[in-house]
């Protein structure tokens, strides 16, 4: 079973989906962060677009799920510290626009997929990766108010970085990920579409609780 939440960056889709795993005892799955792992491999090759694009058919990338921690490995080395970098958000929406990388992604995530019950998000997962998915939402929130979660989070984390650039980078990344023309953000027509702005984090995921009591096999505690 696959549960999917799409959305814009800082619209509480993580710790969402987090939450809600916890709740219903199923596993997450955090598909930025693999399109971020390989924007990582694609600075470590000196931003050699050819030489990613080789890389790409013998690497091996993998992840887990431990802890409220998701962990992506790349060649088994773990580089979950590497992925919220500056460098790292500045170019993740250009590599996650090229065709080749978005369909190494989605074969990734289908054959993890196969193996239990998922709840994944991200940006195209209604509309290209799981189509079929059981239930799908979309989440969404002014870029005022996620630009001051996303500075929140970044500043308890210690980053050097201001509300300012926060703001930039998430406006950026909205622009190219809506634009775009490989698998762009956008709600699928049949998700459930859920404005989080001014609402409170956990009315949001007793909200996405109950609809997934409601609506599939699961139940939560
Ligand atoms: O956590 P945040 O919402 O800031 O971003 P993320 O989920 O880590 O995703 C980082 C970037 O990866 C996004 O801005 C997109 O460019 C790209 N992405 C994508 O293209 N498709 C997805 N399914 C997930 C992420």
């Amino acid at each position: 079973m696959i549960i999917v939440i799409d959305g814009p960056a800082g619209s509480g889709k993580s710790s969402t989906a987090k939450a809600v795993a916890r709740k219903m005892n199923i596993e997450y799955l955090d598909s930025g962060a693999l399109y971020r792992a390989i924007t990582w491999l694609y600075l470590e090759v000196d931003q050699d677009i050819d030489t990613l694009f080789d890389l790409l058919s013998r690497v091996s990338i993998s992840f887990s799920y431990t802890d409220d921690v998701f962990r992506v490995y790349v060649n088994e080395r773990d580089v979950t510290s590497k992925l919220r970098t500056k460098k790292v958000a500045d170019q993740v929406s250009a590599i996650a626009s090229l065709p080749r990388v978005r369909s190494f992604v989605n074969e990734l995530m289908r054959e993890k997929v196969k193996q239990g019950t998922y709840i994944a998000e991200g940006r195209d997962l209604g509309t290209a990766v799981f189509t079929d998915a059981d239930l799908k939402f979309f989440m969404s929130a002014n870029v005022e108010e996620r630009a001051r979660r996303r500075f929140k989070e970044l500043e308890a984390s210690g980053a050097d970085i201001t509300f300012h650039e926060v703001r930039k980078n998430i406006q950026d990344r909205d622009r190219k990920d809506t634009a775009r023309e490989a698998d762009p953000l956008k709600k699928a027509p049949d998700a459930i579409e859920l404005d989080t702005t001014g609402m409170r984090f956990d009315e949001q995921v007793q909200q996405i609780c109950s609809i997934i009591d409601e609506q599939t096999d699961l139940t939560f505690k």
